[in-house]
């Protein structure tokens, strides 16, 4: 689980991951999830070396956490890699993914994941296909449209993202540190990653408002 960005888009006075929302740290509710997964054989966190709050946010973690992060999101995901490597992880074992700013996550949807790329060669991902349509802005700061671009076939890309240690290594490795995830990079070595629908709800808190959101939703489940 990536968690060492800084939340330049969220608007809060500390990284995002640490946002209290419905009572606890953002990110204590999104391992909570993948703590529910038996599949799951551990739970990786990645966090920035500069990190100083995270045993404090969650005192029950029982998984590794390496402070190995890097200045994008491939990096840090890149570092989690090196991280099992060195602790045996094998070529063909599956790694699954996952934003630590998706807080919302459930239990179910990683499970569904997990039974349709289990037999797959490559793998693939959590996703939800585009419901509104779609504006490509004008080139420039004015927001305006250039032209509508057609939904049919489009899907927002989540996580989890699940592929094999040695492709995912080999994908990141090549597309270096500007894809936004780890489908794209897989993509480019020309594999199809499959789609797994999830839903609206695995959404990644992102804006000042998205926090609000969130812990409604959050709330909403736990009353
Ligand atoms: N992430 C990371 N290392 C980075 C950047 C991001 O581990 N250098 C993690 C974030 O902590 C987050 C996930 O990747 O859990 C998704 O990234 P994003 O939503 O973009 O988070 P931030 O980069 O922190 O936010 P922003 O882009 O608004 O700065
Ligand atoms: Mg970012």
């Amino acid at each position: 689980m990536p968690a060492a960005g800084s939340g330049s888009r969220a608007g809060q006075c500390q990284p995002k991951q640490y946002v209290p929302i419905a009572g606890r740290p953002l990110l204590a509710h999104t391992l909570e999830a993948l703590a529910a997964v038996p599949e799951l054989t551990r739970v990786a966190v990645v966090l920035a070396p500069e990190d100083t709050r995270f045993e404090q946010a969650v005192p029950d973690f029982e998984g590794w956490v390496w402070r190995t992060g890097g200045a994008t999101r491939a990096a840090s995901v890149a570092a989690g890699l090196q991280g099992l490597r060195a602790q045996g992880a094998l070529d063909a074992d599956w790694v699954l993914v996952h934003d630590a700013a998706r807080c919302l996550l459930r239990p179910q949807w990683v499970r569904a994941l997990l039974s349709a790329c289990r037999d797959d060669a490559v793998g693939g991902l959590l996703a939800q296909p585009i419901a509104d349509t779609l504006k490509l802005q004008q080139e420039g700061a004015c927001e305006q449209v250039e032209r509508t671009v057609s939904r049919e076939r489009m899907w927002a890309a989540q996580t989890p993202q699940m592929f094999r240690l040695g492709l995912l290594e080999d994908a990141l490795a090549k597309a270096g540190e500007g894809v936004t995830d780890e489908a794209s990079a897989v993509e480019r070595l020309g594999h199809a990653p499959r789609l797994v629908r999830a839903a609206l709800e695995n959404f990644k808190v992102t804006l000042p408002e998205d926090f609000a959101l969130a812990e409604a939703l959050l709330k909403a489940r736990k009353s």
